[in-house]
C-alpha cells in the first residue's frame, strides 16, 4: 500500500517524504512543479537512499489523479499541493480558489472514485483570522481575512461534510502555525521562487548577503518588544506530526472520523527575537530597519498545542536554535536554492 503525497516536491512536502520513507512507508509524489524544483526529489532520494516514484500531475486533472491512485494502489493521501502566498491571493484570488479549492475538490472526487478514504490536509493558522484569545485553540472561531485563508477554510468545510456523509472516510486537518527550518543534512529546505514574503527565508537571505537589509514590519505592536510575535515550528517536527496523524487515523473508529489539530510549539517569538537567534546561529550581522506595519498582520499569534498532544500524541521537540541552525546550514550549502 502506497501513500500519495501531493505537493511532495515543495518545502514541507519534501520533508514529509523523508519522514514517511524513514518510517518504512511506500510513497509516490504527485506534483505539477508549479512552485518547486524537481531537484528536491533527487535530494529526498539521496537522504532516504532509495528511488522516489514521481508523477508530474496537476491535482485539478481528476482522471490523471485517479489513474495514479489506482496504479500505485494508494491507501492514503497527504495533501500539501496548493498556493500559499497571502499577498498574491489578494491580487489574484481566482488562481487561489481554482488551485486550492477546485484542485482539492477534484482530488477528493478522484479519491472517492477509487475508494481511497484516508486524507491528511495542510491547513493553516490563517483560518482563524485575528486571534481573539491566546493561545489559539482549535475551538477559536474561524474568520480568515485573506483569500488564501478563505480557501483553506472552505476546504476544511468540504472535508468535514465529506466525513459526515460517509463514515469510512478518515480525515486529519492540520493547522500549521509558522513552519521554518530545514532537514539537518542541508540537502532540502525552503526555496522561495521570488523575493521571500515570510520572515525566516528573508532573514536567511540577508545573512547570506543576497539581500541588504530586512524591513521589520512595525515596532509599535502591543507585544514585549513592539514587533510581531509568531509561533515558529521546525519543519521536521511539523512533518512528524503528519506521521502521528496518519498513525492515529489508521486506528480511528467511524464515530470520530475527522480530527482537527494545531501544529505549533505553543511559544511565541518576536521579529527581534528571530533576528537575534539567527545572528547567533549564523555569526553574521542582520541589518534591519523599522518599516510600517504590513496590512493584515496581527500583533501576536501562537498555538494551544494540547489537542495535538492528546489526540495524535505529538509535541514539537526542536527549539529556536535548531530552527535557525538548520536554516543556515541549508542556505550555506545551497546559496541559490535548488538552482545550484
Ligand atoms: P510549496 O510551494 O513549497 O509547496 C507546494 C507544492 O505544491 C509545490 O511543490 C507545488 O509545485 C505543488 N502544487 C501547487 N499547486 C499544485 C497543483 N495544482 N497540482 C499539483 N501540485 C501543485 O509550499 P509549502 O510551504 O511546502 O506548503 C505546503 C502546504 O502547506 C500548502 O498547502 C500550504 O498552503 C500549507 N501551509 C504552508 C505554510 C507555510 O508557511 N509554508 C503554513 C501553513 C500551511
Ligand atoms: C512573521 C512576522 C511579520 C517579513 C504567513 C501566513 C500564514 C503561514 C505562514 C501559510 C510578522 C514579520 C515578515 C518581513 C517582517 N503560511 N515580518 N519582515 O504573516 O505570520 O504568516 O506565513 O499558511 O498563513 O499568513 O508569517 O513569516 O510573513 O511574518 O517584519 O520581511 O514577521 O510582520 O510579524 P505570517 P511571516
Amino acid at each position: 500500500m502506497t501513500i500519495l503525497i501531493t505537493g511532495g516536491a515543495g518545502y514541507i512536502g519534501s520533508h514529509c517524504c523523508v519522514t514517511f520513507l524513514e518510517a518504512g512507508h511506500d510513497i509516490v509524489v504527485l506534483d505539477n512543479l508549479g512552485t518547486s524544483n524537481v531537484e528536491s526529489l533527487n535530494r529526498i532520494a539521496e537522504i532516504a537512499q532509495q528511488k522516489i516514484s514521481f508523477e508530474q500531475i496537476d491535482i485539478r486533472d481528476k482522471p490523471a489523479v485517479a489513474d495514479a491512485l489506482k496504479r500505485y494502489r494508494c491507501s492514503a493521501v497527504v495533501h500539501f499541493a496548493g498556493l500559499k502566498i497571502v499577498g498574491e491571493s489578494i491580487s489574484d484570488p481566482l488562481s487561489y480558489y481554482d488551485n486550492n479549492v477546485v484542485g482539492t475538490h477534484r482530488l477528493l472526487a478522484a479519491m472517492q472514485e477509487t475508494g481511497v478514504r484516508k486524507l491528511i490536509f495542510s491547513s493553516s493558522a490563517n483560518v482563524y483570522g485575528p486571534p481573539e484569545t491566546q493561545p489559539v485553540t482549535e475551538a477559536h472561531p474561524t474568520g480568515p481575512i485573506s483569500p488564501y485563508g478563505k480557501t483553506k477554510a472552505i476546504i476544511e468545510q468540504m472535508l468535514t461534510d465529506l466525513a459526515v456523509s460517509d463514515e469510512s472516510w478518515r480525515i486529519a486537518i492540520l493547522r500549521y502555525f509558522n513552519p521554518v527550518g530545514a532537514h539537518k543534512s542541508g540537502l532540502i529546505g525552503e526555496d522561495p521562487q521570488d523575493v521571500p514574503t515570510n520572515l525566516m527565508p528573508y532573514i536567511a537571505q540577508v545573512a547570506a548577503g543576497r539581500r541588504d537589509c530586512l524591513s521589520v514590519f512595525g515596532d509599535d505592536y502591543d507585544t514585549p518588544d513592539g514587533t510581531g510575535v509568531r509561533d515558529y515550528i521546525h519543519v521536521v517536527d511539523l512533518v512528524e506530526g503528519h506521521l502521528k496523524a496518519y498513525e492515529t487515523l489508521a486506528q480511528r473508529d467511524s464515530a470520530d472520523n475527522c480530527l482537527t489539530v494545531n501544529l505549533g510549539t505553543g511559544t511565541g517569538y518576536s521579529v527581534l527575537d528571530m533576528i537575534k537567534a539567527f545572528q547567533r546561529a549564523s555569526n553574521k550581522p542582520i541589518p534591519y530597519t523599522i518599516a510600517p506595519r504590513r496590512d493584515g498582520d496581527v500583533a501576536s499569534c501562537y498555538a494551544d498545542t494540547s489537542q495535538a498532544s492528546k489526540v495524535i500524541g505529538w509535541t514539537a521537540k526542536r527549539d529556536l536554535e535548531a530552527m535557525c541552525h538548520d536554516t543556515w546550514n541549508w542556505v550555506c550549502k545551497n546559496p541559490n536554492g535548488y538552482e545550484d
